[in-house]
């Protein structure tokens, strides 16, 4: 758990995790509505939290903030990853790849042998991310962003080799 506390110690506290409770929804939002040009409303926040068995959210908390958040869908044994973001002016510390593995070890303690996730294919960061965490592209959803028809690049990480590789946060 603590290997990669590296990027944690130039902070006064380390950032930690916990579960999406439905009081963090407007903090999410926030974020949400500052990252995505086509935000979820807190309702679809609060359907996945509350209606959504196969759902699974958990936010990123720094000095009582929330700066983080992600979440994933287990269907069967594959996690299919529905957001994920971290609030700009904490981009660039290494929290959004410790989000991301965090997400892939709650899918792997679920059960879950494959992860997928849809990303703009403009979208550089996050899918440089997503190669440095074992994600491979394996095809488009052509207009799939229907805010400017952008494409969607669909990739793929397998869970149970290797290539879940990196830092346990
Ligand atoms: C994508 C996002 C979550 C990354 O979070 P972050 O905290 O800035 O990322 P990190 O600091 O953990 O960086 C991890 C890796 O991401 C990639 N990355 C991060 N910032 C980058 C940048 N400006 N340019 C290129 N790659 C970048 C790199 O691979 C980096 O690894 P490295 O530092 O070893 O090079 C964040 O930029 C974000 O919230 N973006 C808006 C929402 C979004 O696009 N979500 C993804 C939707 S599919």
């Amino acid at each position: 758990m603590m290997q990669s506390s590296q990027s944690y110690q130039q902070f006064a506290s380390a950032p930690r995790f916990r579960s999406m409770q439905q009081d963090d929804i407007a903090a999410v939002c926030t974020i949400e509505r500052e990252a995505f040009t086509t935000p979820w409303s807190e309702d679809a926040f609060r359907n996945e939290l509350t209606h959504n068995q196969y759902a699974h959210y958990i936010v990123l908390e720094y000095d009582g903030l929330i700066v983080g958040y992600g979440g994933l869908w287990l269907i069967i044994d594959e996690a299919h990853i529905t957001n994920v973001a971290v609030k700009s002016e904490y981009r660039g510390r290494g929290w959004g790849e410790k989000l991301m593995q965090r997400l892939k070890e709650t899918a792997v303690f679920l059960g879950a042998r494959r992860m997928t996730l849809e990303v703009r294919v403009s979208n550089t960061r996050a899918k440089q991310l997503y190669e440095k965490l074992g994600f491979y592209g394996v095809g488009i959803r052509k207009e799939y962003y229907t805010d400017n028809r952008e494409d969607a690049l669909i990739m793929w990480a397998n869970l149970t080799s290797d290539s879940n590789r990196g830092d346990s946060a």
